[in-house]
């Protein structure tokens, strides 16, 4: 795989190995043994994505270059890709790149010679955070096939939803949508269900975020829990193993009850300690298919 860009890119023995890995990753201390760097460009604002990208690189050993959008050349008028030409000069290993474009890496690929990780792309891809669901998930009933998931909320909007969507229907699982009037995406072609049939049915209820900076028209967000949201008396209904998951940000009280989000069945805070060794697994699988690091150096951490 030459950049880690869309799970289109992803056969379900990478998504397994990928897993594994993370778990490796996990329970051992897993320490590149060369002195590489790592630049993060985070065109979007971004917490549990930029700071666990962090956190996986310390915990590898990369070196970050200190580098920022809002003070770099960028302001200049520099390109996108004239920019990550220069940290691969300088002495970049990998670059991580978050853009509100749906399509900003079309003029990185080719002429780039290091590895890039997509961190999110506009309304189309957010490739390591389905990863780091799909470990969730996993986690949780040691296979997809066969369970109902619901990506539930403006999925027209979300780029969680396109990579999940794609990704939990090849690996075997029933995928269901559920969204308010006008924030469905009939596109990926997975049937539509109502909020009350999801939090019936559903082994995994995906919620999602209402994506305001995205939208042309502001959404009114009155009424908005009640009528296609998680409320304590839908969440009463769910079945006794189901649990429910969310990308975050959260907006409490709109498209979950705020007492929900750290309920027992709530995994969004695993979710995010996952994103860590998720992270480290693709930043480790990315830099071993380039050849520049023999990845069996895990097998010397046990
Ligand atoms: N889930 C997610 O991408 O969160 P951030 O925007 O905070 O990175």
């Amino acid at each position: 795989m030459k950049h880690f860009i869309s799970m289109k890119q992803l056969t379900n023995d990478t998504i397994f190995h990928l897993i594994e890995t993370a778990e490796l990753c996990k329970s051992l201390d897993v320490k590149i043994p060369n002195q590489l760097f790592s630049a993060n460009l985070f065109f979007e604002p971004s917490t549990r994505t930029k700071m666990s990208f962090t956190v996986a690189e310390r915990r590898l050993g990369l070196e970050m270059l200190d580098f920022h959008t809002e003070t770099s050349s960028l302001k200049k008028g520099e390109s996108l890709y004239d920019t990550v030409k220069t940290l691969e000069s300088i002495g970049a290993n990998i670059a991580i790149i978050r853009h509100e474009s749906d399509d900003w890496m079309t003029e990185l690929d080719t002429g780039i010679n290091i590895p890039i990780i997509n961190a999110g792309a506009g309304k189309a891809e957010h490739p390591t955070q389905c990863m780091l669901d799909l470990m969730t998930i996993y986690q949780e009933f040691g296979r997809f096939i066969g369970l109902n998931i619901g990506i539930v909320g403006d999925i027209k909007h979300s780029r969680v939803a396109k990579s999940n969507a794609y990704a939990l229907h090849n690996l075997g699982a029933n995928v269901f949508l559920c969204s308010p009037p006008g924030y469905e995406d009939h596109t990926l072609g997975f049937p539509c269900i109502t909020i009350d049939e999801a939090v019936e049915n559903l082994d995994v209820l995906m919620l999602l975020r209402i994506q305001h900076e995205r939208h042309q028209r502001e959404l009114k967000t009155e009424g908005y829990l009640e009528y296609f949201g998680l409320t304590k008396e839908r969440e009463g209904r769910m079945k006794e193993q189901a649990i429910i998951l969310h990308p975050a940000p959260i907006n409490r009280g709109i498209e979950i009850d705020s007492d929900l989000v750290e309920c027992g069945r709530s995994r969004i805070f695993k979710q995010m300690s996952n994103g860590v060794y998720m992270r480290m697994a693709i930043i480790v699988h990315m830099l071993t298919e380039w050849g520049i690091i023999n990845g069996n150096f895990i097998k010397k951490c046990e």
